[in-house]
């Protein structure tokens, strides 16, 4: 098949930092669950700018709201109060259970900062070197601090030295966090992904989660859960954690909340809420109105179109019909994930199929280099769901049949 490879942005794009491969197609603009390229190809969007357009793209009230507060005030300054950022915070707690907020741009700086809640709340409690549960396959962001908490050796290759503090356990497994426990007095928080995305869609289990909690609150720690890529409804609860019936002291938050402006939270409850006093954390573009709109209107949307109930309908609709399509096919290892994260694992890698599926009108990632991943917008319907996995089916079907 003469699919688009991935290359190096170097001929296209000489003065970007060649930080990604990237597939050689612009896309100029979208509607729906769709975007069309600057060739004018269209294609179906199971990516949604990775985890990230929640409303999908041009969401008429999204752009309404977006082009009234962009006419009024973009940005104005932490020194002054900004009555969005109170109305983001009070909605993000009252659908959290939790009591308060500290906004930033983006996954890893809300990551950031929960890491330096956790040490703070440790040298608050006379702990001199405090230190932090974290995951094999974790990924948490790449700025110094979070790249050490992630648990892949390729994303700290060539950074070191690692932030110290970090004590590393398997997902799953309570006998390994509990021995940590017992032998480490230093720990003051557990830091994970409710789903593993990056590291291949793994689910933490709904037991595995009460029992970390149970821990956590028997030693006094922080529960720390990164919600960056699976919270905001994507699978079907507002957040990843409440199918645990469970709550965080710290959630960072960031992708979906903003549906495509960068806006990125910190969810604290009253454990961690008052760690932080003046002085101690701050930024200069969090929090500010253009972003704190987009968030309020993208929780108002999601709630009038029903779409915490679409994600979870229409998510175990593609994943039926991704199962039903490879049933019984060799090289599909598994079909997982909850709600509209979904990853489906081959049995070898498969980073080829990113140019194939655009080719044939797709847009997907592969994660983890055998794990297809869909994370389409909130709004996706049956129709793209079965047009989805139809897609998607025979592609992986005729990828497994060639010779390894
Ligand atoms: C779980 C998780 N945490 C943090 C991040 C980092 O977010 P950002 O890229 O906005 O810094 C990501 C990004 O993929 C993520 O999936």
């Amino acid at each position: 098949m003469n699919a688009p490879e991935i290359v190096p942005p170097a001929a296209a794009e000489p003065h970007v930092m060649k930080t990604y491969g990237r597939l050689p197609l612009a896309l100029s603009h979208g509607q729906g669950c769709w975007v069309w390229d600057t060739e004018g190809r269209k294609y179906l969007d199971g990516l949604a700018g990775i985890a990230v357009n929640t409303l999908g793209h041009a969401h008429p009230k999204l752009v309404a709201a977006l082009r009234d507060q962009i006419g009024k005030l973009i940005h104005s300054s932490n020194y002054y109060l900004v009555p969005l950022q109170e109305q983001l915070a009070a909605r993000l707690c009252e659908l959290a259970g939790m009591t308060n907020v500290f906004f930033c741009n983006s996954g890893l700086e809300a990551n950031e900062a929960a890491l330096k809640i956790a040490r703070k709340y440790g040298h608050d409690r006379g702990i001199e070197r405090p230190e932090v549960v974290v995951y094999q396959n974790a990924f948490h962001g790449r700025s110094i601090a979070t790249l050490s908490a992630t648990g892949n050796p390729k994303v700290q290759a060539g950074f070191a030295p690692l932030v110290e503090g970090f004590v590393r356990v398997p997902l799953n497994d309570a006998t390994a966090i509990e021995g940590v426990a017992r032998a480490n007095r230093n720990v003051v928080a557990v830091f994970l992904e409710v789903i593993q995305g990056e590291g291949g869609i793994h689910p933490a289990t709904v037991a595995y989660l009460r029992e970390v909690r149970r821990i956590c609150d028997e030693h006094g720690w922080l529960l720390m859960l990164d919600e960056v890529q699976c919270g905001m409804g994507r699978t079907g609860k507002w957040f990843a954690h409440q199918w645990a019936g469970i709550k965080p002291d710290v959630m960072p938050l960031a992708k979906g909340l903003g549906s495509g402006v960068p806006v990125g939270a910190v969810v604290c409850g009253p454990k961690a809420a008052d760690v932080f006093g003046p002085g101690n954390h701050g930024t200069t573009f969090g929090g500010n109105p253009l972003a704190m709109r987009a968030g309020v209107e993208t929780l108002r949307i999601m709630e009038e179109e029903g779409l915490l109930e679409n994600a979870a309908r229409v998510g175990a609709l593609l994943k039926r019909g991704l199962e039903e399509g490879l049933a019984g096919v060799a090289g599909v290892t598994e079909v997982r994930g909850r709600g509209l994260m979904i990853g489906i694992e081959l049995a070898r890698p498969c980073g080829v199929l990113l140019g194939r599926a655009a080719e044939a009108g797709l847009m997907l990632s592969v994660t983890a280099e055998r794990v297809i991943r869909l994370v389409p917008a909130l709004i996706l319907s049956d129709d793209e769901a079965r047009r989805m996995a139809a897609i998607l089916v025979p592609l992986i079907r005729e990828f497994l049949a060639e010779p390894p």
